[in-house]
């Protein structure tokens, strides 16, 4: 099959389309024809080496999130040939075809970019929000509300009655306002742009880094209500940094695909790009302009 590998830490450019074995399910896992398989921010970390031992082993395949069709099944597996599924993947989801595994079924009517585009930032989200316990009429500051995981936050938050100060970049204001928050532009002066909208914050969810911990400890009163999904030094200051640990993901993400799929929740358009065109994927995805989750099509 074709898939995407790499065989240093480097930068987008070590990314090659190649032609490896396919792999065989065994046990629980169902071989999944992939339809759409998502970029996230961690696949461009783990390949420039800046996550430590990671990836396990060279050549590598990017790629946690898949959506697709199952191809073959394990003899224990929960799901059938045929089946529409989405979740993670454990053999790299920039490929033809990817082992899956916390996987839940594609309700149907929900596109495959859709799909693809819930698993990491919808759990991330989720995982979020439950460790900093918000109640309705709280204030929560996402950063990133822009973002992947930052739609999935506003959203979620803005439904339980918490009003939402999400930040973006300037101009990408109206994206977190249709989400039910609030925008403002991060950049210098984002401590008075949120006080302006939101004289209280009661909680913050780090989606973005560059600085978001430093400006939130500026809006947050003691005891800290900070939760980073990017920067370690949030528990440096008394909040949380997460990188795992929802329960039941799957069922989790399935609950989402059922939100979205009856127009519940919005999902921006996503930026499909071929299998063979993942540096390019890649590259723009850590140039950090545009919007919308990033897709590989085989
Ligand atoms: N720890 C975990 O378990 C976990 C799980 C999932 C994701 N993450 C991390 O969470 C982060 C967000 O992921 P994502 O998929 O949502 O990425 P994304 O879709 O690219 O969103 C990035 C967000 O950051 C904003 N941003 C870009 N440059 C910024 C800057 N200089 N200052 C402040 N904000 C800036 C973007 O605004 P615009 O779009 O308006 O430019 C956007 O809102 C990534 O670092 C990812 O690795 C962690």
């Amino acid at each position: 099959m074709r898939a995407i590998t790499y065989h240093e830490h480097g930068g987008p450019d070590v990314l090659e389309l190649t032609e490896v074995p396919t792999p065989e399910p065994s046990g629980k896992e169902v071989l999944v024809r992939v339809r759409a398989a998502g970029v996230n921010p961690f696949d461009f970390k783990v390949r420039a080496g800046a996550i430590p031992g990671l990836p396990s082993k060279f050549p590598s395949t990017p790629g946690s999130e898949i959506a697709g069709v199952v191809e073959a099944a394990g003899p224990d597996a929960e799901f059938a040939v045929g089946e529409e599924v989405f979740g993670w993947s454990s053999t790299g989801g920039y490929a033809e075809y990817a082992l899956g595994w916390k996987l839940a079924r594609k309700p149907e009517g929900l596109s495959w970019a859709d799909a693809v585009a819930i698993p990491i930032p919808g759990e991330a989200a989720t995982r979020a929000l439950g460790l900093l316990d918000l109640k309705a009429g709280e204030t929560l500051l996402v950063h990133g509300g822009s973002g992947n995981v930052g739609g999935f936050a506003v959203q979620l938050a803005a439904s339980r009655g918490v009003t939402v100060v999400g930040t973006s970049a300037p101009g990408d204001e109206q994206i977190v306002a249709d989400r039910g928050g609030i925008g403002v532009a991060f950049g210098d002066g984002l401590v008075e742009r949120v006080r302006a909208v939101a004289p209280h914050v009661d909680a913050v969810l780090d989606a973005a880094g560059h600085g978001a911990v430093d400006v939130s400890l500026e809006l947050l009163a003691a005891p800290i209500r900070l939760v980073s999904l990017v920067d370690p030094k949030a528990a440096e200051v008394g909040g949380i940094f997460t990188t795992t640990g929802s329960p039941n993901p799957a069922e989790l993400i399935g609950e989402i695909a059922d939100l979205v799929a009856t127009g519940k929740m919005r999902m921006l358009p996503a930026r499909e790009f071929p299998l063979a065109q993942a540096a390019q994927a890649q590259a723009a995805g850590e140039a950090g302009t545009g919007v919308g989750k990033i897709v590989l099509v085989p």
